[in-house]
C-alpha cells in the first residue's frame, strides 16, 4: 500500500510539469498558426503587417476589434472569433516577447 503512495506523487508531479511546459509550448503552437501569413515568430516579409513586438494590449484591442467588425478585415474578422480570451492573452503575450 505504500508503494502505491509513492506512485501516485510521483505522476502528480510529472502532471504538473507537463502542464507547465504545455502553457509555452501552446502559445508557441498557437502563433504558429499565423506564420503562414505573418511570417516566422511574427517576422513578415512581403508587407504583410508584422506582430513580432506588438504591445500585448494592441494586439488584444485588434483582435476585440476584428471580432467587432469596428478594424475591416478580410480574413481576420472570421479568424479571430476562433480564439477564446484566454488564446488571445496567450497569443499577445508569445508576440509581444518577440523582436
Ligand atoms: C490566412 C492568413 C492569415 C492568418 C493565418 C493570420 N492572419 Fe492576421 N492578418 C491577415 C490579413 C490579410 C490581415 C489584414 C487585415 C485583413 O484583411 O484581414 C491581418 C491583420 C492582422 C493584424 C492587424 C495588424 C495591424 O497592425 O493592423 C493582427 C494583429 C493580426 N493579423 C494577428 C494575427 C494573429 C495573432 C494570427 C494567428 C492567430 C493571425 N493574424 C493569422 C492574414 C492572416
Amino acid at each position: 500500500m505504500k508503494h502505491h503512495k509513492i506512485v501516485l506523487a510521483v505522476s502528480l508531479l510529472g502532471l504538473a510539469s507537463a502542464a507547465y511546459a504545455d502553457d509555452s509550448t501552446l502559445s508557441r503552437n498557437m502563433a504558429s498558426a499565423c506564420a503562414s501569413c505573418h511570417g516566422t515568430n511574427g517576422n513578415s516579409v512581403g508587407g504583410m503587417d508584422p506582430l513580432a513586438g506588438m504591445p500585448k494590449e494592441e494586439m488584444i484591442r485588434k483582435f476585440k476589434d476584428f471580432r467587432s467588425g469596428a478594424k475591416p478585415a478580410t480574413v481576420m474578422h472570421q479568424l479571430a472569433k476562433g480564439y477564446t480570451d484566454q488564446q488571445v492573452e496567450m497569443i499577445a503575450n508569445f508576440f509581444a516577447a518577440q523582436k
